[in-house]
């Protein structure tokens, strides 16, 4: 470490006077890196820029807007450059995949650093909640300024201002997810739809997961609150919220009043202005029949439902924790599919759990043949420091996984293909999101069941409900005029 470690006077007495209680606190910090942006920007003759590139999940994604909300309210102007004053990585550490691409740019942030004084690093989100992380950030990547984890989040404005009166490297990891803030900042990365919390961190400890050792253990927010949030959102023009939990089926649990995620789904769609409702992610065993009820009677809930099974062999399922069999997930589909026969099914495989075996390797296969996915994200089993699943014996040599997992996909693409020609032809709802970036005479946007369909259109139709026919399917996507 070249540099000097001080503590900042100024920083001594801005920290001194801070309010204690969360919501004046958050708000004086505000204020402070508000002024010290201004003072900024006059130095330096400029806007003062901010960049925040996130990793994993739609939870990051969402508190990246939360992020982004206090950097705007700080003065900063977004940039979708690295070239930024304030560049920050929200992390994910899901996969070690996802670990290598934050530490591969890290290298060339800092060549951006050397030449822009006024720059600024900071990391968050999932990795940071490690200790082998933050250590080896501290030892090998210096000239991060910031270092935060995914529970500290609402002290973000405090945080920003600690490393811009700061020289040595800033850290705040908070270890458990003791309390849910309301009522950030936030700016929303699309008009017309939003992500909404409904709950944080996982109690399902799946021996293959880091995710409930960096998110915490799993907490609902309250419906009031939740509903709160929609109606605002619906007043500012949402039309499709998607509801986040890492298993929002086990929504309302431990709550003083509980309330199961049936029951929110029939409160949320009596919500004027949302016209769909989406959510993410459902775990097999907490699926109701409840809930398979609320979906076959709504106009608003999208017909999509992600699934994920993770292994066809029960054997497997049973190493892996997940709580259910074979038999239980393909009776599931079963109904779902009796009850919602228009339903797209998505789900997330796993190949190379330590101990599969090729006879377990085809009960998968034969699983996804026998359910036909609509779609499916097929990923290598990753070993996460610290899960069980790390330190079991037979992990599988690579070669072997490899050649697993281009079987798998073959299958899954295959299948795939051949679902997604069956809306050839026919008239459905599209919400319109982007305008096409490869042609500008084209919009795309989504059907009900998560189906991605460019039309003729213009930016005039983004955020609205199009009956559009589809005219040919392109294999992924749809090609489609607005009737
Ligand atoms: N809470 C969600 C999943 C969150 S993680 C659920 O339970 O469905 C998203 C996906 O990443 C998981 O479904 C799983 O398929 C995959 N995944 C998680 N840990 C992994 C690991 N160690 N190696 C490979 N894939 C993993
Ligand atoms: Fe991970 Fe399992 Fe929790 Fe999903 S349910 S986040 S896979 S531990
Ligand atoms: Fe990754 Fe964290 Fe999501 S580990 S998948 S960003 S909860």
């Amino acid at each position: 470490m070249s540099k000097k470690i001080t503590v900042n006077p100024v920083l001594q007495a801005i920290m001194n006077e801070a309010p204690v209680e969360d919501a004046d606190r958050q708000e004086y910090f505000i204020a402070i890196a508000k002024k010290e942006v201004e003072r900024l920007k006059k130095e330096a003759g400029r806007d003062m820029t901010c960049c925040v590139n996130t990793f994993g999940c739609q939870m990051n994604a969402r508190d990246s807007e939360k992020i982004l909300g206090v950097l705007e309210m700080a003065g900063y102007v977004e940039s979708q450059d690295e070239h930024a004053d304030f560049v920050i990585y929200n992390t994910c550490t899901v996969r070690e995949n996802a670990c290598n691409r934050v530490y591969g740019r890290l290298g060339y942030l800092s060549t951006l650093k050397k030449k822009n004084d006024y720059m600024k690093i900071a990391l968050c989100g999932c990795m940071m909640q490690e200790e082998h992380v933050r250590k080896k950030i501290h030892s090998s990547y210096p000239f991060v300024d910031l270092v935060f984890g995914t529970h500290n989040i609402y002290q973000f404005a405090e945080l920003l201002v600690m490393a811009l009166y700061s020289n040595y490297q800033v850290v705040e990891v908070i270890e458990g997810n003791e309390k849910i803030v309301e009522e950030l900042p936030i700016v929303r990365k699309y008009a017309y739809k939003s992500g909404v919390n409904i709950t944080f961190g996982c109690n399902n400890f799946c021996s293959y997961c880091i995710v409930p050792y960096v998110r915490g253990r799993e907490k609902s927010r309250e419906p009031k609150d939740i509903l709160r949030e929609i109606e605002k959102l619906a007043a500012d023009g949402v039309v499709e919220v998607m509801l986040l939990g890492q298993n929002v089926n086990s929504y309302g649990k431990g709550l003083q009043d509980p309330i199961t995620f049936a029951e929110l789904l029939r409160e949320v769609e009596k919500i004027d202005g949302i016209e769909r409702i989406r959510f993410m992610t459902s775990h097999p065993k907490d699926l109701s029949d409840d809930l398979i009820d609320v979906m076959a009677k709504s106009k608003k809930i999208c017909r999509h439902l992600h699934l994920p099974v993770q292994s066809g062999s029960s054997r497997i399922l049973k190493i892996m924790n997940r709580h259910y069999d074979r038999e239980h997930y393909l009776n599931l589909v079963k109904k779902i599919r009796e009850k919602l026969p228009d339903v797209a099914l998505t789900t997330d495989i796993i190949v190379g759990f330590p101990g599969e075996t090729e006879e377990d390797f085809a009960d998968t296969l034969s699983l996804v043949r026998e359910v036909e996915y609509d779609s499916a994200f097929t990923f290598i089993y990753s070993k996460r420091t610290g899960t069980p699943a790390a330190t079991m014996p037979d992990q599988v040599p690579e070669d072997v996984v490899k050649e697993r997992f281009d079987r798998l996909l073959k299958v899954v693409q295959e299948i795939s293909e051949k679902k997604a020609m069956v809306y050839e032809g026919t008239d459905v709802t599209v919400l319109v999101e982007t305008v096409n970036e490869q042609n500008p005479a084209l919009v795309t946007g989504r059907m009900s069941n998560n189906s991605i369909v460019h039309f003729p259109g213009n930016k005039e139709l983004i955020g609205t409900l199009v009956s559009v026919h589809l005219d040919e399917c392109k294999g992924f996507y749809y090609l489609g005029t607005q009737n």
